[in-house]
């Protein structure tokens, strides 16, 4: 997602801008502080692995962080678990509209301002938007694993009819199949995922979750619906969602069985 790191911002796509001392960098930061995803996945039903490196601590630590500070409350949970309860918190006593503001107010306070007018002026407007496209999928596919689980860079269509390779295909989205419920995943990382690249880096973004196999397709580069015209809102709550078994458990009532919190 938007973790991209104030040092993983310089990690631009080989071509543009590609000076060799910043690849080797890169290349090093990468192998000591990001983690390694294991091979070995023998039962294809079995999570992916992914083994998180120090500096995947570090921005998870941050990003709780920041979290806490926007909602004046943190977990005792430690690590990924105290990331979700603060992710639920966010959207208690909020409307949906309330907790998305919130949710794009966390990301912006990951980057310093400047960066990202920087990033909106100079880079966004590059042929035609898809170098910067290009450029925060490698970035959001290399430095948001610890949050998603493993990740590619994959070709996308674009709106134009050309193919990009702007798209950022998560296997089975961590984050999504922890927090357990439809409302989470579109509020607090969904639509504010996509407001924040397009108002503050200037690259619109459509994110296709599936919730039949927790699996996240980014698209930099395409336009979302409106939010109101956002197919992923028409989707049941998922079974694993504690608050929609309770309801289902409660009443008959078809509208029940749509998602309240999406
Ligand atoms: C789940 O239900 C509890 C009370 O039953 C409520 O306080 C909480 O806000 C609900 N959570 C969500 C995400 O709807
Ligand atoms: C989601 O994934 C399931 C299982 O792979 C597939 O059958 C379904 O068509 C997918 N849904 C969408 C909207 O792509
Ligand atoms: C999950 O669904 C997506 C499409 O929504 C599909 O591309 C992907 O292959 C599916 N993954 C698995 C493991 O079935």
């Amino acid at each position: 997602m938007a973790l991209l790191g104030r040092v993983a911002i310089l990690s631009l796509p080989s071509g543009a801008l590609s000076e060799p001392k910043l690849h080797r960098q890169t290349r090093n930061f990468r192998a000591s502080g990001l983690s390694t995803r294991s091979e070995q996945l023998s039962d294809t039903n079995a999570k992916p692995q992914y083994n998180p490196g120090f500096l995947d601590h570090l921005f998870l630590n941050l990003f709780r962080n920041k979290m806490a500070q926007e909602i004046g409350w943190d977990s005792k949970k430690p690590g990924y678990d105290g990331l979700i309860e603060v992710a639920n918190r966010l959207m208690i006593g909020r409307s949906n509209s309330e907790t998305r503001e919130a949710a794009v107010r966390i990301l912006k306070s990951l980057f310093p301002p400047l960066l990202l007018e920087l990033y909106q002026m100079l880079i966004a407007p590059i042929g035609e938007g898809k170098v910067a496209a290009m450029m925060v999928a490698r970035v959001t596919a290399l430095s948001c694993q610890w949050l998603m689980g493993p990740c590619t860079v994959n070709s996308v269509d674009l709106p134009d009819g050309s193919s990009c390779a702007s798209g950022v295909f998560v296997e089975r989205c961590k984050y999504l199949e922890e927090s357990k419920c439809v409302g989470i995943c579109m509020n607090t990382c969904k639509f504010p995922t996509q407001t924040f690249f397009k108002d503050s880096m200037g690259v619109p973004l459509l994110m296709e979750p599936n919730f039949s196999n927790y699996s996240c397709q980014f698209k930099f580069g395409v336009l979302p619906p409106l939010p109101d015209d956002d197919s992923s809102l028409q989707e049941p709550c998922l079974e694993i969602c504690p608050n929609a078994s309770r309801r289902r458990a409660a009443t008959s009532d078809l509208e029940a069985l749509k998602c309240p919190k999406a």
